[in-house]
């Protein structure tokens, strides 16, 4: 049978550890390295399918925990899955749920069985183990699933963070013995170990030796520096196979992006883009801009002179601002599409630089003018 998933490394930039390739899924063959757009609840905020196909995005992601507590995974399954219930006809990823109980759920109880917690909404008492997590991705049906996973603070002891990467371990085990479509969705699983390079190395090792069609880092942007999380990626990214891709988690800020890419990082993903559009923060060619400030009240320019999108090419920082003003969802909408075509296209530049051997040069240009 052949893999639901495959990479395929096309070349390795001549400077750094910056690789070009391909991902190829049962929804299309995609560039690396690449952005995800973040669409919890089977939708990226304010922004139709039409639009990230536009855009350039090639896969986004959504969330089994939200998608799970809502509307049900029965529901999307009966939909026909997620592409069809929300009309995306490119790449999907599923996070396992991992993460958001830890950051959202209630009177969270973790064990080797798995995770008890309370809805934060109702209070209703839930639970969900690797198994489970994987059955209910089954039945979302995107391309790549995520296993269940256990995202601890960075800072936590060694002795917390050594049983909680052999856990994930068994946990990774798990979800790949319960995967019922091996045909047509693929599992990652996800390295932890916080900064300890033994941990990582433990976790990179176990998970390798499961064969995975490709790997997760999880467990960074949770709080450490910068400098500490490239230093983790430093010694992570070499302990994983090179004929599988790489896909760092919840990173989203343009300089972390090079910064992974030159790392060995092929996909990220994560909610600044768009979370940050909607207060309304852009990310420009000139480092961020906030449309909202009144300086932007007479200033008929695009918000950013550089930016071919939808948004630049057709409004103003002051009508986008009067939008803020005004509470209209409609400047949310083109701010949201603005900082998401300005990722996509960075990620497009990146790919260019690792053809042509120029990311350093290309780094030093954007963290100059980004700022
Ligand atoms: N999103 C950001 N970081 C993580 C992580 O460590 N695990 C999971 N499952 N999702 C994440
Ligand atoms: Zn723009």
């Amino acid at each position: 049978m052949e893999p639901a998933i495959s990479y395929r490394l096309i070349k390795t930039e001549k400077h750094t550890g910056a690789r070009l390739g391909e991902i190829t899924t049962p929804h299309g063959t995609f560039k690396t390295p690449m952005f995800m757009p973040v669409g919890t609840n089977a939708s990226v905020k304010g922004i139709s399918p039409e639009q990230l196909d536009e855009m350039g995005s090639q896969i986004i992601l959504a969330n089994t925990y939200h998608l799970w507590l809502q509307p049900g995974s029965g529901l999307v399954k009966e939909a026909g899955g997620l592409h069809r219930f929300m009309n995306w006809k490119k790449g999907i990823l599923t996070d396992s749920g991992g993460f958001q109980v830890w950051s959202l759920a209630k009177d969270r109880q973790i064990s080797e069985e798995g995770v008890h917690f309370r809805n934060p909404v109702n209070g209703d008492k839930l639970f969900l183990s690797p198994e489970k997590a994987i059955h209910i991705e089954n039945d979302l049906g995107p391309d790549i699933m995520m296993s269940l996973d256990e995202c601890p603070p960075f800072f936590e002891s060694y002795d917390y963070i050594k049983k909680s990467v052999e856990r994930t371990s068994r946990w990774a085990e798990r979800g790949l013995e319960a995967h019922r479509n091996p045909a047509t969705q693929g599992i990652f699983g996800i390295v932890q170990g916080a900064g300890y390079e033994d941990l990582r190395r433990q976790s990179a090792t176990d998970l390798v030796s499961m064969d995975f069609p490709g790997y997760s880092i999880g467990g960074l942007s949770v709080g450490e520096s910068k400098a500490e999380m490239n230093h983790v990626l430093e010694f992570t990214t070499p302990m994983l196979p090179t004929d599988k891709p790489r896909y760092l988690m919840g990173v989203g800020s343009p300089d972390a992006l090079i910064d992974g890419v030159i790392r060995g990082i092929d996909m990220f993903d994560c909610v600044l883009p768009t979370r940050i559009a909607r207060k309304g923060t852009c990310m420009t060619s000139h480092g961020r801009l906030v449309v909202k400030n009144a300086a932007y009240e007479h200033d008929f320019n695009p918000i950013d002179d550089q930016c071919q999108c939808y948004t630049c090419r057709n409004y103003s920082r002051a009508y986008i601002r009067h939008l803020f003003k005004a509470d209209e969802a409609f400047g949310r909408t083109l701010t949201s599409y603005h900082n998401l075509y300005f990722l996509n296209h960075l990620m497009a530049e990146v790919r260019q630089a690792i053809m042509d051997d120029n990311l350093p040069d290309f780094r030093e240009r954007v963290f100059e003018s980004y700022g």
